[in-house]
């Protein structure tokens, strides 16, 4: 599927920016695929999806395809992809061939994919550097094909030229690119996390009692279809009543009772980037005594989380200000007992909040990026600050279990409230409140 890539400028100013990165560091060669194709059963495949840092560096969403940059005296950009070929078009859909994806993405030159061999083992020569991904967990066979082209390049030459002796990992320095988004792809943010949203409305005004999970998955993804998204950015989680208390329950068959609370954690993937969103509600909409109080913690959390997200406060801000406010709040309802400092410092909140305030978003729904100030993400180095262009969700949850220790009422109550937040110059942008987190507005919502 050919995505939505206008603004070709932008790829063009990003293998620009590695390639002076790689420069910087002596210059040498990068070879990046994209994601290989999957098969699902037989002969069919699982929907093809590209990998993120190739698409990044190219808008290309084909499969089979590989940039390969120089960085030297002369840089060079050089994509392989596949070539035109009319009767397997006729099956499988239009490719761009190398002559057109050249000219349309502004490579210096591209060429069929089945010249990868020949052409890598003589562009390795003269190159001192390889740069690529270290870690792949989707290629684990990257390493052994680049080594393959490197010792057919040193034999083919018998050391009367230079060829790589160096491997260097290109994976933090494109974290860190793509953790500052820029204007074109907050605007598609913010375009996936209105049609997220609008998903989310339409499964809560379709919510009730008597209603299986899958058939509210199947609502939103009409809505994220139907608004041009090509995909889920991950499995949706649709949990009635006790599943909501398992984070990441898929969408099954259970069956929605009165009384149960419904946690909704999905997000559609538009052009290549991701949204992210979790609501709660009441399946017969009206939130019991118990159901409200939990929620408003949260929400709580979640606007105390939000109000620390800015360049004035470091990665971890918005977390520990959550945790505060949940901590509290189960004081406050007699699930855990002591002082506010004494629980936080044992953590006594952990049993009913076992998970982060949040991550990054982007490319991918769990996106690139340390949270540790740069160069490094060493344990022992400070939480990073924020910085205007960063995207991250904001998502405080409370999960009480049946247990002897808490009070029957709250038992089976799983609640998350989960928003994308863009950093701005002084706060925070919330993109996705196209569906409301205030419980009344909620309430009214599932009454229409
Ligand atoms: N949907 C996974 C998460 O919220 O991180
Ligand atoms: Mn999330
Ligand atoms: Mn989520």
């Amino acid at each position: 599927m050919t995505l939505c890539a206008p603004d070709t400028t932008s790829f063009i100013r990003r293998r620009q920016q590695l390639m002076a990165w790689m420069r910087s560091l002596g210059g040498g060669i990068a070879v990046i695929p994209t994601a290989p194709e999957r098969t699902r059963n037989r002969d069919n495949h699982h929907s093809y999806r590209h990998d993120s840092d190739f698409f990044y560096l190219t808008g290309l969403s084909e499969a089979h395809a590989w940039l390969v940059l120089i960085a030297g005296d002369k840089d060079q950009s050089i994509l392989f992809c596949e070539g035109k070929n009319p009767e397997v078009e006729i099956w499988n859909g239009l490719r761009w061939g190398p002559e057109a994806a050249a000219s349309h993405f502004g490579f210096d030159r591209a060429e069929d994919v089945i010249e990868l061999d020949a052409s890598l083992t003589k562009l390795m020569l003269g190159q001192s550097r390889v740069f690529t991904t270290l870690s792949r967990p989707a290629q684990t066979g990257l390493l052994s094909q680049v080594q393959g082209w490197i010792t057919q390049a040193s034999q083919s030459v018998r050391g009367t030229r230079v060829t790589p002796h160096q491997w260097l990992d290109i994976s933090d320095v494109l974290a860190e690119m793509r953790l500052i988004k820029d204007a074109g792809e907050l605007s598609t943010m913010r375009r996936a996390a209105q049609i997220s949203a609008g998903g989310h409305v339409r499964a809560m005004q379709a919510a009730g009692p008597g209603r299986h999970e899958y058939e509210l998955e199947a609502e939103l993804l009409h809505e994220f279809r139907r608004h041009g998204a090509q995909s889920v950015a991950y499995d949706s989680i649709v949990a009635a009543g006790a599943n909501a208390c398992i984070l990441h329950h898929r969408a099954g068959n259970s069956v929605m009772q009165d009384g149960d609370l419904v946690l909704i954690d999905a997000g559609c993937e538009l052009d290549g980037y991701a949204s992210d969103i979790t609501r709660t509600f009441p399946a017969n909409g009206v939130f019991s005594g118990p159901q409200r109080a939990l929620y408003e913690i949260v929400l709580a959390a979640q606007y105390a989380a939000a109000a620390c997200t800015s360049p004035a406060h470091h990665w971890n801000a918005g977390h520990d200000a959550a945790i505060s406010v949940l901590t509290q709040g189960l004081l406050d309802e007699g699930l855990i007992q002591g002082t506010l400092e004494q629980a936080i410092e044992r953590a006594a909140y952990q049993p009913f909040y076992m998970h982060r305030t949040g991550h990054w978003l982007g490319m991918d729904v769990h996106d690139v990026g340390s949270y540790r100030a740069p160069p490094a993400s060493d344990q022992d180095r400070p939480w990073r600050m924020l910085q205007a262009g960063m995207v991250l969700t904001i998502e405080p949850g409370l999960y009480v279990r049946p247990s002897e220790k808490v009070p029957e009422a709250f038992w089976n109550i799983g609640i998350r409230i989960e928003d994308d937040a863009i950093v701005t110059e002084d706060g925070c942008e919330l993109i996705t409140r196209d569906v409301p987190v205030d419980p009344d507005e909620i309430e009214s919502l599932m009454r229409v």
